[in-house]
Formats: structure tokens, sequence, C-alpha cells
């Protein structure tokens, strides 16, 4: 039973934002009884509320169905003919409470129910790790063709893999393919830990503590897959609550955003094989890496279902301009330090 909700919907829900209900008329809320009523009731609040979306729901409504749904233990997936069910009351106190613990803590809505949904596989998340949300899924689930050869993916490495959710859907792609996955951050890797644990992959997959790969032990992968952090000083400055209550760490990339992207491109080609390719994430920051490395041959993806920003580029590629890629990234580093 929620501890909020003993006196009530409108008194619950000013406890739990700490403002009015913006409606005309409090007791109106007794009239909502089915799950449709109050999915309809969550996305018109976080609308007059002016909450932000973009952790893997684009709109309110999207937002409020899926919270709704699990505060009612149906699955995502929950067939529209039900969402006419009349709710008990104690339904509708738990209802009103993730609804609530939502707008008051501005926090996705992945926090509040631990877990999120990457490549049709469920993960854990907390405040440890990024929401899983990378178009990087489509590929995974295009086994990265036409850009490689899947038959001759060995191994992968996922590097800067926070909850392990691209690791861990490349391991079910690629079941034969050895893959490894690493983050700076301890506290990302227990959770990568827990997911790991909670596919059954224990026994295959190898998590590593690394700073980018600096302890990464010498190796040759045939694909790199990376979402590092990449959003520029300007974008961090204007970051909604949502994305403020995400770890810095897996955001802030200086003042270009490139300040990762410069130090993985320098190393990337010691650690790829011969035909060995790279994928990486830079959102926003796409022009600036384009301006950045102007001679360097990257492919940006076209997505089907959504997304920008990502790139592949082959070992051949890195190698071969391995001089001028040093002589950049040196300078950006020293930059960055001074
Ligand atoms: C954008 S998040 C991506 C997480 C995950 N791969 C995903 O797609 O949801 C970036 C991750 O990079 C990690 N990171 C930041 N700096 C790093 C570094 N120097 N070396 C390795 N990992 C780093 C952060 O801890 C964070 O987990």
């Amino acid at each position: 039973m929620s501890r909020y909700l003993k006196y009530g919907v409108e008194s619950a829900h000013y406890i739990l934002t700490g403002s009015k209900l913006n409606v005309v008329n409090p007791e109106s809320l007794k009239e909502l009884s089915t799950i449709r009523d109050f999915i309809r009731w969550g996305s018109s609040e976080f609308n007059r509320q002016g909450l932000s979306f973009g952790h893997g729901f684009v709109t309110a409504l999207d937002e409020a169905r899926y919270l709704v749904l699990h505060a009612l233990a149906l699955p995502p997936e929950w067939p529209e003919t039900f969402l006419d069910c009349v709710l008990t009351k104690d339904e509708r106190e738990q209802v009103m409470d993730i609804l609530g613990q939502r707008l008051k803590s501005r926090k996705p809505a992945a926090y509040i129910s631990r877990e999120s949904w990457f490549c049709g596989l469920r993960f854990y998340v907390d405040e440890r790790v990024l929401v899983p949300r990378s178009p990087i899924a489509e590929l995974i689930s295009n086994h990265f063709e036409p850009w490689v050869d899947s038959n001759q993916v060995h191994r992968i490495l996922d590097l800067c893999t926070g909850s392990g959710c691209i690791a861990i859907a490349c391991q079910y792609m690629f079941e034969d393919a050895a893959v490894f996955a690493s983050d700076i951050s301890r506290d990302a890797l227990e959770v990568a830990r827990v997911n790991r644990h909670e596919h059954g992959l224990d026994e295959c997959l190898e998590l590593y503590q690394s700073d980018l790969f600096d302890d990464i032990p010498a190796q040759q992968f045939d694909l790199i897959v990376c979402n590092p952090p990449y959003v520029d000083a300007v974008d961090m400055s204007n970051l909604s609550d949502e994305f403020q209550s995400e770890p810095g760490l897996g955001l802030a990339a200086g003042e270009d955003g490139l300040a990762l992207v410069d130090r993985i491109l320098l190393q990337a080609g010691g650690y790829l094989s011969e035909q060995g390719v790279i994928f990486i994430e830079v959102g926003n920051s796409q022009a600036a890496m384009m301006e950045k490395y102007p001679f360097l041959s990257m492919t940006w993806i076209d997505f089907e279902f959504g997304g920008s920003g990502v790139c592949c580029i082959q070992n051949q590629d890195l190698k071969q301009h391995q001089a001028s890629i040093e002589a950049i990234s040196r300078g950006a580093q020293a930059a960055n330090h001074a």
C-alpha cells in the first residue's frame, strides 16, 4: 500500500509533487476509474507540469502508459481492449503513487521502475548508469550488416558499456563470439554485472574496469562498439532535470563533445583486427567530428527506426591516417588539460 495516499488522491499529489493539482476541481479525480483514464490523466499532468522525455519514450502518453502498466504489474504490450478494465482502490493508489514519483522526482521512468528495454531485452537500471536508448540497437539487430561481414565477427568489445546493454545484446546476436565490455566507472560495472547475471552470461561475457583502452589487455577485436560520453559544453549547460539525474560521467565530453572520441580514435587501431571496424556514437557532436577529422572516412548510418550520429570506421582507414589523428588528438588533449 502506498505510503503517500492515505489522504486521498489530491493531497497525495501535493505531498508527492509539492504543488497543487493543476485541475479545476481536484474532486474530479475521483471520476478516474479505468486503466485508460489514468493513462490519459497522467499524460495531461506530465504535459501540464512540463516534464521532458527522451529516455526510451518520446511522448507524455508513451511514458504514462508504461508507468501505469508497470504499477499494475502488467507487460508494456498489454492489449488495448483491456485498458477499459476498472481498477480497485488499492490499484488506483499504486498508479497515483508511481505517476506522483515521476512528477515529483523529474527522473526518467526507468529509474523509477528500475528497468529499461533495449533490443527487446529487459535490463536492470538505476542512477549509476545511463538509461539505454542508443540507436545502435538497430545495428545489433541487423548483425551490423551490411557494414561488416557478420560471419567474420569472432571477438567484440563494447567500450563504455554502462549497464552492459550493448555487450549483452551483441552476445545474444553473435552467440559464438567472445564478447568483452569495459567502463571506467566501478558503479556502472556493478550494474553491468547484475545484467550479465540476469541474462545468464556470467561465464562468457568478460568485464574490464578501464579508462578507455588503458587497462584492456592487448588483443584484437573484429568489432568495437562504443557509445561514449559525447555531450558538448553548451548542451551540458542546458540539460533538463531528467537528463541531469543521469551520471555526468556518462554524458560530458569537454568543449566540443569529442574529448573521449579523440582518445578513442588514437588508440582503437591497436585493438582492431586487420579487417576490424569500430562503430562510434557521437550524437549531436557529429558536425564537430566531421570538421575535426575531415580526412577520415566515416560512414554515417541512416537508421530505419530513428536516431542519428553513429558512424563506422574501418581499421584500414584509421591506420592510414594514424599520424594525422595523432597530431589532432594530442593537440586536443593538451588543450583539454590547459
Ligand atoms: C553514454 S554512456 C553509454 C552506456 C551504454 N553503453 C549505453 O549505450 O547505454 C557512456 C559510458 O561511458 C563511461 N565512461 C566515461 N568515461 C569513460 C572512460 N574514460 N573510459 C571508459 N568508460 C568511460 C561512463 O561511465 C558511461 O557508463
